[in-house]
């Protein structure tokens, strides 16, 4: 039996922050940040990442389920509201999801792709019927505001979809999920594990904020997108002239046209999000989805792509029929 969406609702915080205003805080310009990686504003929260994927919980199962039917809530996110518990919990709370099992997935930029999978398992295996998979960050807290390499791209947000058996021919038909563990160091959050405690030395070093090697990032992303969306396509037995819309990690829009370029598909099939939300991490895939369903672009039975590729190193595909 395999897994579908069955709903999906999202959550920005209300506060947007343009190129502008990062202008005023660092070395860096509105043209620079628009060329380089296609971003003009994204949101800021002063609320931690719980509330963000409560909030978009809260919408995916408006007039669907109620709170007590969910079987599971699973939150991938690389900005946890604390080390332990998990953020997943807090969620439960809100949401007063009383009989769900909770917990979350660190796997960066591909936290959401790992989640569904998840997920999908527990509904293929019989083991939930109702499981909601939350993307949701809030980088802003973690971003280092002096450094502006990292500081402009990232944004906070959050979406949430409910997975439920599928009666069709529609729902999860693949994912395919990678990782490399060899290039750890080109984004991490040096401090603050059990490998370097917090202290007053990494605080003054920034080491407790995102540092990345977004260069050598960037080279290795769209090959391993092309890769693994090839790889979900050949096991779906589908091709790209099959897809409808691929939805990518939204982190830069030189990496989703690279991608685009690369396999020959049209850019008005491809979804675009990362101009007003930003790099969303776990977020951006289900952020970008939702977008679509609501300008409308995603009809009964069409065929999407999810891909991404994140941090350090952690990439996949996902092909869905609506
Ligand atoms: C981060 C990223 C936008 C940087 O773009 P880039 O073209 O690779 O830029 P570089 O890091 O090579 O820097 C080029 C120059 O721009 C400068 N620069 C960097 N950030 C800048 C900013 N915000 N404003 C102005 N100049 C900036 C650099 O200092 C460098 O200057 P130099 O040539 O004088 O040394 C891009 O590498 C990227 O998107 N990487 C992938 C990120 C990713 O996918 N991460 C994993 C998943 S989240």
């Amino acid at each position: 039996m395999r897994s579908k969406i069955v709903s999906i609702g999202s959550y920005l915080p209300e506060k947007i922050m343009r190129n502008l205003d990062l202008e005023k805080i660092v070395d860096t310009s509105d043209e620079w940040i628009v060329k380089r990686t296609g971003i003009k504003e994204r949101h800021i929260s002063d609320k931690p990442t719980s509330y963000l994927a409560y909030m978009a919980a809260k919408k995916a199962i408006e007039g669907v389920i109620n709170p007590e039917e969910i079987d599971a809530i699973i939150v991938a996110t690389v900005t946890p509201d604390k080390i332990l518990p998990a953020t997943a919990l807090f969620v439960q709370s809100q949401l007063k999801a009383k009989n769900a099992f909770c917990f979350d997935i660190n796997a960066a930029c591909s936290g959401f792709l790992y989640a569904l999978s998840v997920g999908d398992s527990y509904i293929r295996s019989n083991t939930a019927k109702n499981v909601l998979v939350i993307g949701a960050e809030v980088l802003s807290k973690f971003v280092d505001w002096t450094d502006r390499s990292t500081c402009v791209i990232f944004g906070d947000g959050a979406a949430a979809v409910l997975l439920q058996p599928s009666n069709d021919e529609s729902g999860i038909l693949d994912i395919v999920l990678h990782s490399d563990g060899d290039y750890t160091d080109l984004m991490q959050i040096p401090a603050g594990g059990s490998l370097s405690p917090c202290s007053k030395e990494a605080i003054d070093n920034h080491d407790i904020y995102i540092k990345m090697l977004g260069n050598q990032t960037f080279k290795m992303s769209v090959q391993s997108i092309v890769a693994v969306s090839e790889e979900a396509l050949n096991r779906s037995n589908l091709s790209f002239n099959d897809i409808d819309l691929m939805v990518s990690h939204q982190a830069n829009i030189r990496i989703i046209e690279g991608v685009a370029k690369r396999i020959h598909f049209p850019m008005e099939k491809v979804q675009i999000a990362l101009d007003i939300h930003g790099n969303t991490a776990a977020a951006s895939i289900p952020l970008a989805l939702d977008l679509a369903y609501s300008q409308g672009k995603i009809k009964k039975n069409d065929k999407i792509l999810l891909n991404s590729f994140g941090a350090s190193l952690t990439w996949g595909a996902c092909v869905v029929v609506w």
